[in-house]
């Protein structure tokens, strides 16, 4: 457990998002889905590099680890949902892009209780850019935690249930990935958090020191914010200023000096 932190509290349940209901999804035919993500999706049909399809449309990656991003996607389910690669880290996740039910990360590790708020665990390759990034931000004298990291499929589905029952249906597509459509399950996504807020993901996170510090400095790291302030319209979330993930260093510099989101980068 992280230094200075109160007592633990129920990981999955401290999604306190006091976010205002203004901002609305692209979302022109009322479906749940940012009708932008399904345009920027490969057209049925299409099949892209480095992919397969398979009898049922869906495909599959020609290699397991991708140098650049590509979109491992050809034709969509009859829903419009494209079924990505497992075990790759450079697949897009969003509302109509999704991992298999029984996709999970080979490797796990966990983290040094000194910056886990609870026991978190990421992808084995993650961990030494994860590190290097908390201790540089302790170094500047910013204690933050992980307060979430690999979520299963599972653990994806009782969460999306826990925010529809407690927030409704629309408030909790603006907050939640489905499961199978969030970037926890890949294992290389962190969400982070300090004393300054409890520990809890609000989005006054983003005002603290640390929420500065990391929107500043996460990206040297290798991790990028995944649903920046003022872009809901693309990402199809609510500002989420604690979430990041990794996508390494070198394209994770590409991605910040292309000024795209992670998800319009990974697509384009
Ligand atoms: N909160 C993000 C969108 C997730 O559930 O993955
Ligand atoms: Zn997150």
């Amino acid at each position: 457990m992280p230094k200075m932190m109160p007592g633990t509290k129920p990981l999955l349940l401290v999604f306190a998002l006091l976010l205002p209901l203004a901002l609305v999804a692209c979302d022109d035919d009322g479906d749940g889905v940012d009708d932008e993500l399904v345009r920027r999706s490969p057209a049925s049909g299409e099949t892209p590099p480095g992919t397969t399809p398979t009898a049922a449309g869906q495909a599959v990656a020609a290699s397991t680890a991708a140098a650049t991003p590509a979109p491992p996607t050809a034709t969509p389910n009859a829903d419009g949902v494209y079924i990505v690669a497992c075990h790759d880290f450079y697949v897009p996740l969003d509302k109509v892009h999704r991992l298999e039910e029984d996709c999970a990360p080979n490797a796990l590790v966990s983290l040094p209780d000194e910056y886990a708020y609870g026991p978190q665990e990421v992808v084995e390759g993650v961990l030494p850019d994860l590190l290097a990034l908390l201790e540089a931000a302790s170094e500047a004298g910013h204690l933050v935690a992980v307060v979430s990291s690999y979520r299963s499929y599972e653990t994806q589905r009782n969460t999306f249930e826990y925010h529809v029952n407690e927030y409704g249906l629309d408030q909790a597509l603006r907050v939640s990935a489905r499961p199978g459509h969030s970037e926890h399950q890949l294992g290389t996504t962190v969400d982070f958090s300090s004393t300054a807020v409890s520990y809890e993901l609000v989005e006054a996170f983003g005002s603290t020191p640390e929420g500065r510090w990391l929107a500043e400095h996460a990206h040297e790291y290798g991790f990028i914010l995944s649903y920046p302030e003022g872009k809901e319209v693309v990402t199809g979330y609510a500002y989420e200023p604690w979430h990041f993930r990794w996508v390494g260093r070198e394209l994770a510099a590409e991605v910040r000096a292309s000024g795209l989101t992670l998800g319009q980068f990974l697509l384009r």
